[in-house]
């Protein structure tokens, strides 16, 4: 897709602070410190839209990006950063939770886990969220630069094993896997106008 336009538009936690029209959203959800922030950046070849951090727990709540004037990416904040006090864990994954099951404007999530690790006991969680509500989603484990192929066909198989379902290698540094993304990504959004056509 070629990308025109691709904007801050807004944090929020509360859902009534969260956008209230229509536009289609792509939602990136996993760990802290996983990688959603750089993914982010990395599909929209821009440094520093959505911020990244090497001290976990940077996103604490929903960034909004409006993107071509059409869609818009959420960064959700990210859960598992075990030194955040409780209450504040509570306020991310309650946020995260209502957002997963109630969003209309959501057309896509994507699950971003860490290719070098077994997925977290939440990761677990957040998959059977997406299927309990019966999301469209796909699953990256990001961070595969950082493995040998060897290591990181063995890990994939694991995570697949795990999650049951096909898991797609990411890297926000060289960029793999960004392609199968995109194409994830325009079909959930034609997907959607189709739908939204049919309402009318
Ligand atoms: P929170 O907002 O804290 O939940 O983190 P996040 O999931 O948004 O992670 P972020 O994008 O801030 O990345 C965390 C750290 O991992 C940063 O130091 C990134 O540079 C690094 N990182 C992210 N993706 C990759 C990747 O694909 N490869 C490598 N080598 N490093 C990565
Ligand atoms: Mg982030």
């Amino acid at each position: 897709m070629k990308i025109t336009s691709a904007e801050f538009l807004k944090s929020a936690l509360k859902e009534a602070d969260w956008p209230r029209d229509k536009t289609p959203e792509i939602a990136f959800l996993g760990r802290s410190n996983v990688g959603k922030s750089s993914l982010i950046n990395s599909l929209l070849s821009i440094r520093g839209l959505a911020r990244t951090s090497s001290t976990p727990g940077r996103t604490q709540v929903l960034n909004f990006f409006l993107i071509n004037d059409k869609f818009r990416f959420v960064d959700l904040p990210g859960y598992g950063y075990a030194r955040a006090p409780k209450e504040i864990k509570a306020k991310w994954s309650e946020a995260a939770r209502a957002y997963v099951a109630k969003r209309e404007q959501l057309v896509l999530s994507i699950h971003i886990v860490d290719s070098r690790h077994e997925p977290t006991k939440q990761d677990l969680q957040l998959h059977d969220w997406l299927e309990h509500y019966q999301r469209q989603y796909l699953t990256v484990a990001t961070k595969a630069d950082k493995l040998s192929s060897n290591e990181l066909r063995r890990n994939l198989e694991r995570m697949r094993r795990a999650l049951g379902r096909e898991v797609l290698a990411y890297s926000s540094t060289t960029r793999r896997g960004q392609e199968k993304i995109w194409q994830a990504i325009e079909s959930a959004l034609n997907q959607s106008r189709a739908e939204e056509k049919g309402d009318r």
